[in-house]
C-alpha cells in the first residue's frame, strides 16, 4: 500500500533520517514501518514522528490579519497535509545493514511488507507469539533463544499491562512441545494474580500452586550461610557458637527447629549468658516469623520442571522481611543446584522485583544478594531472570543493566523515563517519548530479543481472569456478603 511521497525537508533526506509527505487517504501511524526503493536495495524505516502542517498557518501576520476568518477566504482544508518522519533501519540484503546513500526525493513510500518485516526482526516460526506487530497484521514470534539470551526486564506504571503481558509469555513457555525446548518456569507472586494457571483447565496440569502459609525451610539442611543472612546483627563470637550448637543437632537429631535450638543454647554449658540472651532473643523474632520447619516445602527439586509453572503466592503474607527470606532462599538453592546441573534450566518470573532487589534500601534486604548474583552469572547456567516492576529507578541497577532484553509498557514518570533512558542502549529520544503514550497492552521490545525496537499489540491471554482485579464496587459488595454469611454460619452452628 502507497503511503505517500520522499520529500526535502530538514537537511533531509539523509542515510538516516527521512520525511514524506503522506497522501489523503493513507492512513499513517507512529511507529509503522515503511519501505522504499533506494539505488542500494530496499530501506526499510519506521515513522519516529508525524507532522500536521498547513502553509496557511505558517505566517503568524496572515493569521493576525483575517483573525478566525481565515478559512472564509482560503480553502485552507485543502493545504493541510501530514508530514512524517521517518527513522532509516537499514538495507535489506539478506541480512539488514547500514544505509551508506540516502533515498532519492520523490521516492513512493509504501507500508512495508510482512516478508520484509519477518526477516527484519529475525522472527522465528516455533517462536513464543506474544502478540500482533502494532500497525500491522503480523504475528511477533520471538526466538526463545535470543529473548532469554539472558534476562529480560518489563516495565511499566501500574495498570499498563505487565502482569498480563507476563502471563502471556509464561503460556507461550508452557505449551512449547518437547521437540521445542522447555525451561521450568518459577513464579514470585505477591499479588496472587498468577494462582488462575492452577485453576485453569488449560494450564491446571502444567502448574503447581504454592500459597504463603505452606511454604516452610527446612531448618535440618539449612547451610550455615543461611544463619549469617537471616540474622545480621549477631557478632561474629555469637554467630561462631549458634553454628556449633546446629553443628551439634545436625549430628545428634534427624530434624530439629528454632525451638530445639533455643532449647540446646539454653542448657549449653559453653555459651557466656551475655551471648545466650543475644542468641535466644534474635531466634525468637526469626521464629514469629512461622517460616522454618523440619524440612522445606515445596522441595527444591520439585520446584523446576521442564514444561512446568510452580506459583509461589505469597500475596497474604504481609511481613517484606518474610517475602524476602522465601525468595533469597527459594532462589539460591535453586541457582546452586542448577550450577551443579542438578535442576533443569528455568527462569524466575519475579513481579514487584524493586522490593526484591532495591537500589536503595533503609533496612537490610535478604534477597537482593542472590537476585543480583543471578543476574550477574546466571545466563552461563541457564539460570534466567524475568524483573517485573513499576518503579525502575528503584530497581537495582546491578540487576537492570544485565537484563539485555527489556519490555516496555507505559511510563509516564519522568524520573522513571530518564532511568531507562540511561540503562538501555537501544532507546532514542523519540522512543522514549513513544513509551509516554502507548495504549495499555502494548509494549515496545528493545534488546538483545529484536534486533530493532519492537512495537507489539500483546495478545489476549487464553489462562482465565484473576480475582485480583475487581473493581472497588465489587470488592466492597462481596467483603459485606462473605461477613453476612460468616455471621449466618455461625448462628446456623449455634442453633445445631
Ligand atoms: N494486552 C492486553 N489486552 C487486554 N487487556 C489488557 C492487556 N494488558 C492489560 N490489560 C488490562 O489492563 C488491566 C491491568 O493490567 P495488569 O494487571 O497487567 O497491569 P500491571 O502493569 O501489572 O499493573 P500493576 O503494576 O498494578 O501490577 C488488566 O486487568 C486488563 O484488564
Ligand atoms: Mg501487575
Amino acid at each position: 500500500m502507497e503511503l505517500g511521497t520522499v520529500g526535502c525537508e530538514d537537511e533531509t533526506p539523509n542515510t538516516q533520517i527521512f520525511y514524506f509527505v503522506a497522501t489523503k487517504e493513507s492512513e499513517v501511524k507512529r511507529g509503522l514501518f515503511v519501505q522504499t526503493k533506494t539505488k542500494e536495495g530496499l530501506l526499510v524505516g519506521r515513522i519516529e514522528e508525524i507532522i500536521k502542517t498547513n502553509r496557511y498557518f505558517m505566517q503568524p501576520e496572515t493569521i493576525s490579519n483575517y483573525e478566525t476568518a481565515i478559512n472564509l477566504h482560503f480553502p485552507t482544508d485543502k493545504w493541510e497535509f501530514l508530514l512524517c518522519k521517518i527513522y532509516c533501519l537499514g538495507i535489506l540484503d539478506g541480512a539488514v545493514r547500514k544505509a551508506n546513500y540516502p533515498v532519492s526525493p520523490g521516492e513512493i513510500v509504501k507500508i512495508a511488507e510482512d516478508k520484509n518485516l519477518e526477516k527484519l526482526f529475525k522472527f522465528d516460526k516455533q517462536g513464543l507469539k506474544i502478540g500482533n506487530l502494532s500497525g500491522h497484521n503480523l504475528e511477533v514470534k520471538l526466538n526463545l533463544n535470543r529473548l532469554f539470551q539472558k534476562h529480560i526486564a518489563i516495565l511499566a506504571l501500574s495498570g499498563a499491562g505487565k502482569s498480563y503481558a507476563t502471563a502471556v509469555l509464561i503460556e507461550e513457555l508452557l505449551n512449547r512441545k518437547d521437540t521445542q525446548g522447555k525451561a521450568g518456569v518459577l513464579i514470585i507472586d505477591p499479588h496472587g494474580e498468577y494462582s488462575s494457571f492452577a485453576y485453569d483447565e488449560n494450564f491446571s496440569q502444567n502448574a503447581s500452586l504454592i500459597k504463603g502459609k505452606d511454604i516452610r525451610i527446612g531448618l535440618p539442611h539449612l547451610p550455615n550461610y543461611y544463619y549469617n543472612l537471616f540474622l545480621p546483627n549477631l557478632s561474629f563470637v555469637q554467630e561462631r557458637d549458634l553454628i556449633k550448637i546446629v553443628g551439634e543437632l545436625k549430628k545428634s537429631e534427624d530434624v530439629f527447629g528454632i525451638k530445639e535450638i533455643m532449647q540446646k543454647i539454653e542448657e549449653s554449658e559453653n555459651i557466656k549468658q551475655a551471648t545466650k540472651d543475644v542468641l535466644l532473643s534474635n531466634l525468637y523474632s526469626l521464629n514469629s516469623v512461622r517460616l522454618f520447619g523440619y524440612y522445606d516445602t515445596p522441595s527444591i527439586d520439585s520446584l523446576i520442571i521442564p514444561g512446568q509453572a510452580s506459583i509461589l503466592d505469597i500475596s497474604e503474607i504481609t511481613s517484606e522481611k518474610k517475602k524476602q527470606m522465601i525468595v533469597a532462599y527459594f532462589l539460591r538453592e535453586l541457582f546452586n543446584k542448577r550450577v551443579k546441573r542438578k535442576i533443569p534450566p528455568f527462569i524466575a518470573f519475579i513481579e514487584e522485583a524493586h522490593n526484591f532487589a532495591p537500589e536503595r534500601s533503609s533496612k537490610k534486604n535478604f534477597s537482593k544478594g542472590i537476585v543480583e548474583k543471578i543476574a550477574r552469572e546466571g545466563r552461563k547456567f541457564n539460570g534466567l531472570l524475568c524483573l517485573i516492576s513499576q518503579r525502575p529507578v528503584h530497581l537495582s541497577t546491578t540487576s537492570l543493566s544485565q537484563c539485555n532484553t527489556h519490555m516496555y509498557l507505559r511510563i509516564t514518570n519522568p524520573y522513571d523515563l530518564k532511568h531507562i533512558g540511561e540503562s538501555s542502549e537501544g532507546l532514542t529520544s523519540e522512543l522514549l517519548k513513544s513509551i509516554t503514550s502507548l495504549e495499555v497492552g502494548e509494549a515496545v521490545l528493545v534488546g538483545e530479543a529484536s534486533s530493532f525496537p519492537l512495537f507489539v499489540k500483546i495478545r489476549e491471554k487464553i489462562v482465565g481472569d484473576i480475582e485480583t482485579n475487581k473493581s472497588l464496587e465489587e470488592e466492597c459488595i462481596s467483603y459485606l456478603e462473605k461477613k453476612e454469611n460468616r455471621k449466618k454460619d455461625a448462628k446456623d452452628l449455634m442453633e445445631q
